[in-house]
């Protein structure tokens, strides 16, 4: 396990936390699943998303657990869905709260329309001590999005020094919207890649 990187990100739906899962799975290292204990899903929950990024309002984040404080990581690596153009709530609220400890930070963002939503990284550096040093802007299901990923998952192996690790197959990493949803209500929850099989 490589103890040196930490994968942290908010997943309405699962596709961001997917997308975590493979660069997790493919750095060896672990990720953690955030919430901020509201209920998302359903229309209802859609549009309570879209208001809170746009009011840029935030509520209390779980408690993430990691086996070292964040500030001893040589990278952590934040993903999150762009919600109305702008990083989902519940990331916004850890950034608030968190973005101080953080060392060398690396972004993933997903989004569903082509749009490369580059203003979003700068919206989240807002809450760093220092820019991040990495990034990748992915829309699952696109051409582009194993070449990007792994992309980025060069660029993140060459700032560590680790070595990358093959990418597991979608069906051995991936979830269900419904499990991705069920976690918004549990405890921050740490997401060993194949666990999420069972
Ligand atoms: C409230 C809300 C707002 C969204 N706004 C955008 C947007 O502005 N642009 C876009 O391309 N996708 C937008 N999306 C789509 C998500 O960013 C996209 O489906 C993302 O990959 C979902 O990630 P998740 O499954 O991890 O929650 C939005 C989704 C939601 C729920």
């Amino acid at each position: 396990m490589n103890n040196d990187i930490v994968c942290i990100c908010y997943s309405r739906s699962g596709k961001t936390r997917q997308t975590m899962a493979e660069i997790a799975a493919a750095l060896d290292c672990e990720v953690y699943a955030l919430t901020d204990g509201v209920r998302r899903c359903g229309v209802m929950g859609w549009l309570r998303c879209g208001l809170d990024a746009m009011r840029k309002k935030t509520r209390a984040i779980s408690r993430v657990e990691t086996p070292r404080p964040l500030w001893e990581y040589k990278l952590v690596i934040l993903g999150t869905p762009v919600w109305a153009g702008r990083c989902s709530s519940v990331m916004r609220g850890f950034l608030k709260r968190r973005g101080y400890e953080l060392p060398d930070v690396a972004y993933v963002i997903t989004h569903g329309s082509d749009e490369p939503y580059r203003e979003v990284f700068e919206q989240m550096d807002l809450y760093l001590q220092e820019p991040h040093v990495a990034e990748v802007s992915l829309r699952p299901g696109s051409t582009g999005y194993i070449f990007w990923r792994d992309q980025f998952l060069m660029t993140c192996a060459e700032r560590t020094g680790c070595e990358l690790l093959p990418v597991p197959e979608e069906s051995e990493t991936a979830e269900t919207a419904e499990t991705a949803e069920t976690a918004e209500t549990a405890e921050t929850t740490r997401i060993a890649p194949n666990e999420e099989t069972e």
